[in-house]
């Protein structure tokens, strides 16, 4: 192995503490990876009380009171606690009773932007105090984003940040600051360059984190290689196309990773009955299973379509409303798992009402998460944009066949079936259209017509392998080709 690296790895979210999407799980996972990797690894997140059970995840005080000098006039105490992501790689907490412990949900306060300039201050002060000896500092999104720049500002002189590096990781570059970056008035678009308004300045708040993030970090990357070749168009690159691609030098693309040992449908705890490529047959018990649970007919023949999604414009729900009254006049069940955006929520609602015997709506049940993968066949992603996307990963291990845009991470990720040849593990369609949405799922609903046809692509699906030892090793070499320069 090559040198032993020491890796400071931040981000909003880290699973199972606090999660609001995909960003938890590889906060969680690629940290763990690069620790069997034989690296020396620790991890900082907020501690937001309303969430986090202390008790439960027997979280310790570290340091009591911290000050940390925000600027000029501010300054701010802060707690800092521990607990484990696996053995001997600590994930450090960032308390602070105003700004991590009022709310119940992770994001949504009006003073986002200064909450996050808090913590990106306080993880630098944590390694100090740690004296963690940085060789990188992993920032994931843009709630992490100032610390490129506060680093290169701020802290270059502190013994264990003088030689460190940093990489920016752009999970979804539709977030880019506490605000909406389109809703900041045009006369408060912040270049970039200027210094840091002082920390109770209404001004922070028009702060753009990720353009900082991208422009001061040492690497940039995304996760997957097709979204980091989208974000340098207009279309997808959010207003920051440009500064991406006038920084492409330094801007790479890494598909995230599963953690192949929770997922895994021969030993999850969470199904009625466990199986592997090898014994298929038993997928029916959970079909079974989970008609029951979501209220539907048990009927093991009809083909059951599964999404489970934050309900949000990204995700391609105005394709599939328009589609639904037409798929629903075919013989099929559908299940939808999911919360977000209010308006989806009562369509959804409505379509339930008018057709109760074929689809099934929940809020997202934790409890349910594979269950759906194991007991459905299809599962849907139609989404507009899609960085990465784990759904479709997490899938094709339990042998649900994803059906896609082929955008983004899903078409890194899947490969269309080819009915002649036998290749390919899921559905894509190209044109972002209702018309190409309807003709794939058509199509996957022929094929699985043909039971020994369909029997092999949820074999071939299965046997993906996504783990994220292949991932961390690429994230090794971005960090060694930074670190040599
Ligand atoms: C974000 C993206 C999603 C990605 C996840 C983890 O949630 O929207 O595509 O899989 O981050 O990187």
């Amino acid at each position: 192995m090559a040198k032993k690296l020491k890796i400071v790895s931040v981000a909003a979210e880290v699973k199972p503490f606090s999660q609001s999407g995909g960003l938890a799980d590889v906060a969680r996972n690629l940290p763990r990876a690069l620790k069997e990797l034989g690296h020396d690894v620790i991890a900082v997140t907020p501690f937001y009380t309303q969430i986090i059970d202390a008790v439960q995840h027997k979280l310790k005080p570290v340091y009591q009171n911290v000050a940390i000098k925000i600027d000029e006039q501010h300054t701010v105490k802060v707690n800092y606690y521990k607990g484990y992501l696996k053995k001997d790689l600590p994930l450090y907490f960032v308390g602070n009773d105003q700004y991590f412990s009022k709310k119940k949900s992770i994001y949504g306060s009006t003073h986002e932007n200064r909450r996050f300039y808090l913590f990106n201050l306080a993880a630098l002060k944590l390694i100090t105090l740690i004296k963690f000896p940085a060789d990188i500092i992993h920032c994931h999104d843009w709630h992490t984003g100032l610390i490129p720049e506060l680093l290169q500002k701020q802290f270059h002189q502190s013994h264990n940040l003088k030689n460190t590096r940093t990489i920016f990781t752009i999970h979804n570059l539709s977030f880019q600051m506490g605000m909406n970056w389109w809703e900041v008035p045009s006369d408060k678009k912040d270049f970039g360059r200027k210094a840091l308004p002082l920390f109770t300045d209404p001004e922070i708040e028009y702060v753009n984190f990720a353009k900082r993030g991208i422009l001061n970090a040492d690497i940039v990357n995304t996760v997957s290689e097709q979204y980091a070749a989208e974000i340098l168009t207009k279309d997808f690159g959010q207003d920051l196309h440009r500064i991406l691609s006038n920084n492409q030098n330094k801007l790479f693309g890494i598909v995230n990773g599963i953690d192949e040992k929770e997922y895994n449908p021969a030993t999850d705890p969470g199904l009625v009955k466990n199986y592997s490529a090898e014994s298929i047959y038993f997928k029916k018990q959970n079909k079974e299973a989970l008609q029951k649970n979501f209220k539907l007919p048990n009927k093991p023949e009809i083909p059951l379509i599964g999404m489970t999604s934050r309900l949000a414009e990204q995700k391609g729900l105005d394709l599939l409303a328009k589609i639904l009254p037409a798929l629903l006049a075919e013989d099929i069940q559908f299940i939808f798992m999911g919360d977000g955006d209010k308006n989806y929520v009562s369509r959804i609602n409505k379509f339930q009402k008018k057709f109760s015997k074929k689809i099934a709506f929940s809020n997202f049940e934790p409890k349910w998460e594979t269950g759906i993968y194991a007991g459905a066949d299809i599962l849907l992603l139609p989404s507009r944009f899609e960085p990465c996307g784990l759904n479709q990963l997490y899938a094709m291990r339990y042998g649900c066949i994803p059906l896609v845009h082929k955008i983004g991470g899903l078409a890194d990720t899947v490969e269309n079936f080819n009915s002649r040849t036998k290749k390919g593990n899921g559905f894509v369609f190209k044109k972002y259209h209702e018309h190409r949405l309807l003709m794939a799922i058509t199509r996957a609903l022929e094929i699985y017509q043909y039971k020994d046809v369909w029997k092999k692509l949820v074999e071939t699906a299965m046997k993906v392998s996504c783990s994220w030892e292949i991932p961390a090793k690429k994230y090794l070499e971005l960090y060694e080709k930074t670190l040599k320069k």
